[in-house]
């Protein structure tokens, strides 16, 4: 017995030197260790301690224990030589190759509307405007009549309007609406605010209109602003936006609610056919209506025009943006095409 003992240890040592992958190991473990539903070499050897007589037992039973560890232990070191041969394997095969670069992460980035609209907020916040938020859902009454124009006047055709299913509510067709909330909020405080946002235009759609896109309106009430404070502030945002270089110009216009009114033009160039496209043939692209806010805005807000004075623009975000980083075509912006949507 202890001779079968000991010729089942030099079996055991002597098969697992020539065991070289975690299969093997595994077949051999179960040959001579058993599992946990089969018996091994060892177990039946054990097995057979009964047939012994008491004088024999003890010493084959202290064999046959030291059979066991001595096998297991083998066992352990001869597991961890696989592992760390099988894992060199792996990485040698190219499962996991180090050396490789790694897989660049994609990150997201700001719509280039959100920038300019960022850039342009901070240029108003160092000339001392707050943020002031308006609803893009508006009352007729907020987005024309307490604007001057009562219904039926001529004046609302320039904008067309998207119509909710509620009577006397509309999208915002532009910023100015937030006037009248802003003035009957803060009166008599005297004012100066930007409201950033999206507005809305049934419109027909150009390389330079979108029915859909953001402005900056800008209103300042105060005891004495005059047209030199609006014609202070265009110039020294397009000094702040674009650099001490870029033309700008003012041109008379009309809208209903300010007076005298005006547009601010930037110069673009009159190189190219596309120029003259986004230009009408001028060389010069508006980004801004502005004037000074009629006195029966005034009045609407609760300002006695008598004793206080203002002035008022709504800048187009896309426009200022197209000057900003050279887009030749406004409906880039909501086309989603990622080619484009990269470059910023
Ligand atoms: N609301 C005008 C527009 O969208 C722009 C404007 C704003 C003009 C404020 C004058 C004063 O066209």
């Amino acid at each position: 017995m202890l001779d079968q003992l000991n010729q089942l240890e030099r079996d055991a040592l002597s098969a697992l030197e020539h065991i070289t992958t975690g299969a093997e190991l595994t077949a051999w473990q179960a040959r001579y260790l058993g599992t946990k539903r089969t018996k091994g070499a060892l177990d039946q050897a054990l097995s057979l301690l009964g047939t012994l007589s008491k004088e024999e037992r003890p010493a084959v039973g202290k064999r046959a224990n030291e059979v066991k560890q001595s096998i297991l232990s083998a066992l352990e070191v001869k597991a961890a030589v696989i592992k760390e041969a099988e894992m060199q394997a792996a990485m040698k095969s190219g499962a996991i190759d180090v050396t490789l670069p790694g897989a660049p992460a994609m990150r997201g980035r700001l719509h280039p509307s959100t920038q300019a609209l960022r850039r342009m907020i901070r240029v108003f916040e160092q000339l001392g405007f707050e943020v002031y938020r308006s609803p893009d859902v508006e009352t007729d009454e907020n987005n024309f009549e307490l604007l001057n124009m009562p219904p039926e006047h001529p004046a609302r055709d320039m904008w067309d309007t998207f119509h909710t299913t509620t009577p006397g509510v509309v999208l915002r067709t532009h910023t100015s609406p937030g006037q009248i909330r802003v003035m009957r909020e803060r009166y008599p405080e005297p004012i100066r605010v930007i409201l950033p946002g999206m507005v809305y235009r049934y419109e027909q759609v150009t390389a330079r209109s979108e029915m859909q896109f953001h402005q900056i309106e800008g209103l300042a009430i105060g005891r004495n602003i005059t047209l030199a404070d609006l014609k202070g502030t265009m110039a020294e945002f397009a000094r702040r936006m674009y650099g001490s270089q870029q033309k700008i110009r003012f041109r008379c216009s009309y809208f209903p609610f300010t007076e005298p009114s005006v547009e601010v033009d930037v110069y673009w160039g009159m190189e190219t056919e596309r120029d003259r496209m986004i230009t009408k043939g001028t060389g010069w692209l508006e980004i801004c209506g502005a004037g000074m806010v009629h006195p029966r805005v005034l009045r609407n807000g609760g300002y006695d025009p008598a004793e206080w004075s203002g002035f008022a623009f709504g800048m187009g975000v896309e426009r200022t943006a197209m000057r900003l980083y050279g887009i030749n075509d406004i409906r880039y912006f909501w086309s989603n095409d990622l080619r484009f949507l990269e470059q910023f």
